[in-house]
């Protein structure tokens, strides 16, 4: 592949000496962050072909990768359409996406708005597998605007932390209510491991892109880590060891899971499971 700031001499602006590699982070960087239609090889292809003579194309590329996402971003949100494909989604992720079945199901109402919608088109695009919800997501069944819908309807679920105290003998106890609120609450049992020996290795590798204790980064569609099922993490730990699912889009061919080992993992979902009391 040819870069452009190997021609040192050309005066072209982008020819501020930084590492190539460095650069097409950033611009991928950028892409996914701004234009989720636009893929970031489009760009690497038309980078590969920089040179002064192809500005034209460059630009031409450019110019589309602008105006193509400009649309994308223009959905009006309606609720109710949120709403509604929730109720497709409710039969295994629970009325409130909170989850079900002990983890067999993730918890996806809270989690970033980016996150649920990319999982959406990976599952869509067959990148990610998914036997039980292929049926759901087909172009055709859910085209961009619900999945804008459906993962805003979800984001903004917020789900309690703690069930409040309450008198089950009180006479104005409501039990229904009460079934509600615990659906709504997320409580992740505590899991096994060295809470402090976690949190240390939270905090230096995971926590810029799962969010200060593990709820999650809108900028980089990080999931949340706490308040997910301990054992959905292990099973997709695995997925993302081998590669079946990919971790860091920048760095597709590094698992960086497998850098560390069961005991680190079990120590930092251990503190992750104490972020929900
Ligand atoms: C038939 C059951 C089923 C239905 C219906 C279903 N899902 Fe899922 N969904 C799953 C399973 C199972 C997984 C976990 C797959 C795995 O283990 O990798 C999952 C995973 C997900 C994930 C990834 C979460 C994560 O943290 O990795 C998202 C997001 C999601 N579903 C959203 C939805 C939405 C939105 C709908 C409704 C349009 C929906 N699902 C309908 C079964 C279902
Ligand atoms: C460079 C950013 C980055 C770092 C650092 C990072 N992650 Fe992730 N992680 C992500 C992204 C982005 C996803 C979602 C991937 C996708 O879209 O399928 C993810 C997904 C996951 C998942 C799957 C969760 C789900 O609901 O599907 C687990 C588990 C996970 N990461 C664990 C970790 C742990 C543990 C660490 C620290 C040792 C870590 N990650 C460090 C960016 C990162």
């Amino acid at each position: 592949m040819r870069y452009f700031d190997q021609d040192q001499n050309n005066s072209n602006l982008f020819s501020v000496p930084i590492r190539p590699n460095f650069r097409l982070r950033i611009i991928r960087f950028y892409f996914r962050l701004q234009q989720p239609n636009c893929s970031p090889t489009v760009f690497e292809k038309s980078i590969s072909m920089f040179h002064p003579k192809a500005l034209i194309p460059f630009s031409a590329v450019l110019m589309l990768c602008l105006i193509t996402p400009l649309q994308a971003q223009t959905y009006d949100y309606d609720p109710d359409n949120g709403e509604e494909i929730n109720e497709l989604c409710s039969g295994c992720h629970g009325e409130f996406g909170q989850g079900g079945k002990d983890g067999e199901y993730p918890r996806i109402a809270s989690q970033p708005l980016e996150f649920i919608a990319n999982q959406l088109r990976l599952f869509r695009d067959r990148k990610r597998k998914n036997f039980a919800m292929v049926e759901y997501i087909d172009d055709r069944q859910l085209p961009e605007s619900d999945i804008y819908d459906i993962s805003r309807y979800l984001s903004e679920i917020t789900l309690k932390t703690q069930l409040a105290p309450v008198d089950e003998n009180a006479p104005d106890f409501d039990a229904y209510a009460r079934l509600l609120e615990s659906k709504m609450t997320m409580q992740i049992p505590k899991a096994e491991g060295d809470i402090e020996r976690g949190e240390k290795i939270y905090n230096k590798e995971c926590d810029s892109c799962h969010g200060k204790e593990g709820w999650g980064n809108h900028k980089n569609a990080g999931p949340m880590l706490a308040g997910q099922y301990t054992n959905y993490l292990w099973r997709q730990v695995k997925q993302l060891r081998t590669k079946q699912r990919i971790h860091d889009e920048d760095s597709p061919n590094d698992e960086l899971l497998n850098e560390f080992s069961d005991q680190d993992l079990t120590d930092i979902f251990a503190y992750l499971s104490v972020m929900d009391d």
